[in-house]
């Protein structure tokens, strides 16, 4: 059996952050990270406009409170403002340690690092490499990484979190190249595996987003906190969903609709393009519904709206957004410089996730944590986003949360045995399952399936939300579990078994999918991301709540737990 001191399941920021604290702290524990890809291609890689934090290097009036100001009224009230605090608080620390190990973020004229504006911040805050951010802190935290020893195990697919007697003692993965199944255990395991954009149709998250790490917690017994607030990022490039960085907003380019109006005067005239995600693209699917979006001939009535950087000119959309003028122009022929880009709301980001403290320890429920299991990141729910996040918070999310998360872990794994763990149970267990996925005849191809799926999602879980819409939702998924469990794979190897992969990912979105749909129907209020168009108000005095969800086969309960309110109390949110 495989050992180590600490494992970290998940290759991106917040696990190559926590895994760099620990080998700082002690370099005599024994760190495994395991991904499903190589790390540097994980999702983080994508991240685009930037990093918040008060460095007051461009506005000198910012502090922490502002930016903690923001993002609580970003979050619609729902975070835990003890963790915004430190999140806020920490936040200048963690850009100079990132600038100390190597990090190239862009420079103001004096050699200070530049920051920009972002939605829903009320100062330039937002450190940034180009549009290129996450590629630059990703790929200096996996180098140094690597200088510490931390031992690698790229290409891995994770199958199971072995939890027994309320602690974690490991997990089950198998190797995507050879397909051969490894129990590997710790003293401690910490899931960093991102979100589940994959769920929906329409995403700017990679293929691999597939909520493997929430899925596995759920089918452990254990809850998913606020999962029905899914953000949708304002600027998905039509028709591919990819993602257009809210910067090229920060640096002044304009929304407008068919009719040439920038419709933002409508919607949040004192921000306009520049107001939170959630009501960004509320604002654009209003305007489409209404027939004021655009078709791809120039007439009315289609299913964009345009992101128009012209004024901006060339050297600063080539110096400042290159990445988001070299998408447009080789996934849909559009040159920004002289012509607007299509743009419609696409799936970006898990508000919700695996309950954690302010140290990454995993909630049992309330008042009890799981022992030996830790988490941060997109797929942790600390919660610092509440019911909507604000653009370039998560990088520092990832960044602050991973670091006390490393810390933590570092100082519980001191002094403690490995623990028990049956291996051949557990192998015996995997095998059977990919045998049984490998040799089942089946009805159904998995792609159908899971198209099926994300269209069901899409549709019945989307931007607009109603107790008639997500009812049916639910019957559609239940209809399309009964076909999962027909799937057949036409690949029977054991080399690259890419269709196995799929079989056991599409398990995680249907879980995760069922997760998201059944506690959006039980918050009866709008609030953030989750708009339900029979409960358009906010109702603070029954869902000033966290939901927290625990799956189980035969349904999935729903329970609260109380909001942590220390600085500001709840009022209107009006931009
Ligand atoms: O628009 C963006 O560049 C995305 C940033 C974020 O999600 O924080």
């Amino acid at each position: 059996m495989l050992e180590h001191d600490v494992i970290i399941v998940g290759g991106g920021l917040a696990g190559c952050r926590a895994a760099l604290e620990i080998a700082r702290i002690n370099q005599n524990v024994s760190i495994g990270l395991v991904a499903k890809t190589h790390p540097i291609r994980s999702h983080s890689v994508a991240a685009q406009g930037g990093m918040a934090a008060s460095l007051k290097n461009v506005d000198d009036t910012d502090s922490w409170e502002a930016h903690a100001f923001d993002t609580v009224k970003g979050s619609d009230y729902l975070a835990d403002q003890d963790a915004v605090a430190i999140l806020t608080q920490e936040a200048p620390d963690v850009v100079i340690d990132l600038e100390h190990l190597g990090v190239l973020f862009s420079r103001l004229p004096d050699g200070r690092i530049a920051q920009r504006a972002f939605g829903g911040h009320s100062h330039n805050r937002t450190c940034y490499a180009a549009d290129k951010t996450g590629h630059a802190i990703l790929h200096e935290l996996v180098s140094n990484l690597r200088r510490y020893g931390v031992q690698i195990y790229q290409e891995w697919y994770v199958m199971q979190l072995i939890l027994e007697d309320g602690q974690a003692r490991g997990m089950v993965m198998f190797n995507l190249v050879n397909s051969r199944v490894e129990v590997l255990r710790a003293k401690a395991v910490m899931f960093a595996t991102g979100g589940y954009g994959r769920v929906y149709n329409t995403t700017s998250n990679d293929y691999a987003s597939t909520g493997d790490g929430l899925a596995m917690t759920a089918l452990a017994g254990l809850p998913l906190q606020d999962m029905e607030f899914v953000q949708f990022h304002p600027t998905g490039l039509y028709p591919v969903g990819v993602l257009i960085s809210e910067a090229v907003r920060g640096e002044g380019a304009y929304l407008i609709n068919a009719d040439g109006d920038r419709f933002m005067a409508n919607y949040a005239p004192s921000r306009m393009e520049l107001a939170p995600r959630d009501i960004t693209s509320r604002a654009i699917a209003y305007e489409i519904r209404a027939g004021r979006g655009a078709n791809i001939d120039g007439s009315h009535g289609g299913p964009f709206v345009y992101l128009d950087l012209r004024h901006l000119g060339k050297e600063k959309i080539m110096s400042r957004v290159p990445f988001c003028w070299e998408e447009a122009h080789r996934l849909v022929g559009v040159d920004a410089v002289t012509q607007p880009m299509p743009v419609r709301p696409t799936i970006h980001y898990c508000m919700g996730g695996i309950p954690v403290n302010t140290d990454g320890r995993v909630r049992y429920d309330e008042d009890s944590f799981v022992e030996g299991f830790f988490a941060a990141g997109e797929t942790a729910c600390v919660s610092v986003h509440g019911a909507n996040r604000l653009g370039s918070n998560s990088l520092l999310e990832c960044i602050v949360y991973g670091r006390r998360t490393g810390r933590a872990i570092a100082d519980y794994v001191e002094n403690r045995p490995l623990p028990n763990v049956n291996e051949q149970y557990y192998i015996d267990l995997a095998e059977a399952k990919i045998k049984q996925l490998i040799q089942q005849p089946g009805k159904y191809r998995i792609n159908q399936v899971r198209q099926k799926f994300q269209d069901t999602m899409t549709e019945y879980c989307g931007v607009f939300r109603s107790e008639e819409l997500m009812n049916q939702g639910l019957e559609k998924i239940s209809e399309l579990k009964q076909q999962y469990a027909e799937i057949y794979l036409d690949d029977k190897g054991n080399k690259w078994n890419t269709e196995l992969v799929e079989a056991l990912e599409l398990r995680s979105l249907m879980v995760v999918g069922e997760t998201i749909l059944t506690s959006a129907l039980q918050r009866q209020e709008s609030r953030g991301a989750h708009f339900r168009e029979d409960f358009p108000q906010r109702d603070d005095s029954k869902f000033l709540q966290h939901t927290m969800a625990r799956y189980s086969p035969t349904g999935i309960n729903i329970e609260y737990r109380p909001v942590t309110i220390t600085m500001f109390v709840p009022q209107e949110r009006k931009y």
